[in-house]
């Protein structure tokens, strides 16, 4: 069988930069900023972005583009049959349906308020009862369930649509429309009156709100935000024919994904502190702010439709990796249709996303496991912070120690030799060890 492959350059960079930048920029990064103080917690996630997030980034697309194979394939074709190193693939897929389960169901909240924002539900909230909308939401599992239901369904059609067809050319219009208005809300955030309080909050470094479960969550969301350590890029760059510069391809996304965040960062953060809001609200926190920041613009009922659109089509082109991660396994490895197994993978995740849906509602206090309550807390917490860090880590490892020097070489013949050393000194050594320490710290002291 033949695989396919992307149409272009451009495509590539798009719907692999589609992939980094969702709700983890937009939803996630904003209120685990706000619920771990601010500043240093940004300082440090800056800090794993370029210095391990990159060069894990370079090190996934190589192996796919190198064994032009899935995930766990990969690691067979660069290694040997039966290699232990699959063992990486197998944690990422593991890892894919976990994040993906929540993810769908999180990005129906977001379909429910695109809803919501047509129907005219945010002209009567103040900012005293800026989240009951989402309270309501919380309190409906069915109607969740059935948002949850057509996320899935939106992701499983681009899927099923192809590498070209349907990844590639979704991702070519929505992405820069997105990047359009969310400058425009920058911009706009600069006339509230809570802007420079909160340049200030993410900004400027305070020691004394982070603890080490915040680091380990500054290091987990570098991860999730650039889509590694589960064999997303691998995937990706499989599709990826032509000997792309990947060092200059990963620099660009790296960039371009760290700019959305802290751009949503400023607007979400200048709504908190101009309306009194609380900036530990947790994963509320967009859900609360963004109503209140339309209200304020002049024609926001317009934006407000306009962006929550886009947040959806971003966390599409997003959950569409995850789940492609799957699909490409499946389909290969049983020799099953694209349409068999894309169908089989969202099914399961479904089935899983529902125990996130009970989370919001009766199961939102089940369990006391890894400082946990319920479902939704648990699958974040063991994905972001600890599978997605070790499968990146085991990546680093594999990339560095295990791929022969030719095609390290092929990859870095353009640069200059002390960034090659760099490179080379960061997977082999500095990204391992520094998040090994991480999760040693957060885990065990
Ligand atoms: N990076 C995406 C976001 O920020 C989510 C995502 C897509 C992801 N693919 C992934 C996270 C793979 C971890 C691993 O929303």
């Amino acid at each position: 069988m033949k695989r396919a492959h992307w149409g272009s350059r451009v495509g590539f960079i798009l719907a692999a930069a589609g992939s980094a930048i969702g709700l983890g920029n937009l939803w996630k990064f904003p209120y685990i900023t706000g619920v771990n103080g601010g500043g240093l917690f940004v300082l440090i996630y800056l800090g794993c972005i370029f210095a391990v997030g990159v060069p894990i980034l370079i090190a996934e697309m190589a192996i796919g583009q190198k064994s032009q194979a899935n995930a766990i394939r990969a690691f067979e074709v660069l290694d040997k049959p039966k290699s232990p190193w699959q063992g990486i693939g197998l944690l990422g897929l593991l890892t894919a349906i976990l994040i993906l389960s929540f993810y769908s169901v999180v990005g129906g909240w977001i379909l429910n308020f695109t809803v919501f924002s047509f129907t005219g539900a945010f002209d009567n909230l103040t900012t005293q009862n800026a989240g009951s909308l989402l309270e309501g939401v919380f309190s409906a599992p069915l109607t969740q369930s059935i948002y949850h239901f057509v996320f899935l369904s939106l992701t499983i059609g681009i899927v099923l649509s192809g590498v070209k067809g349907g990844l590639e050319k979704w991702n070519k219009i929505l992405m820069p429309s997105l990047l359009i208005i969310l400058v425009f809300l920058f911009l706009y955030s600069f006339s509230l009156k809570g802007s420079a309080k909160a340049l200030s909050f993410l900004f400027s470094a305070d020691a004394s709100k982070l603890t080490a479960s915040g680091v380990l969550e500054a290091v987990g969301h570098s991860f999730f935000t650039l889509s590694l350590g589960m064999g997303t890029m691998i995937t990706y760059g499989s599709y990826l024919s032509k000997k792309e510069n990947l060092i200059k391809t990963s620099l660009m996304i790296a960039f371009l994904d760290t700019s959305i965040a802290l751009i949503a960062g400023v607007v979400i953060f200048s709504v908190v502190f101009s309306f009194g809001m609380e900036a530990q609200a947790g994963p509320g926190l967009i859900f609360a702010t963004l109503p209140t920041l339309f209200h304020q613009i002049p024609g926001g009922t317009f934006i407000g439709i306009l962006f929550f659109l886009l947040i959806s089509f971003a966390a599409i082109t997003s959950a569409v990796s995850m789940l492609e991660v799957m699909v490409a396994f499946i389909s290969e490895k049983f020799k099953i249709s694209r349409f068999k197994a894309t169908s089989l993978a969202g099914f399961a995740t479904y089935i899983l996303g529902l125990l996130t849906v009970i989370s919001t509602n009766i199961g939102k206090n089940s369990f006391q496991i890894l400082g946990t309550t319920n479902f939704f807390d648990l699958f974040d917490k063991l994905t972001s912070s600890y599978f997605l860090p070790l499968g990146g880590i085991m990546i680093s490892l594999f990339f560095g120690w295990k791929m022969s020097d030719s095609i390290k070489n092929n990859i870095l013949k353009a640069y200059p030799k002390w960034m090659v050393q760099l490179f080379l000194v960061s997977v082999r050594f500095i990204a391992p060890i520094a998040v090994l320490i991480v999760i040693y710290n957060e885990s065990f002291l």
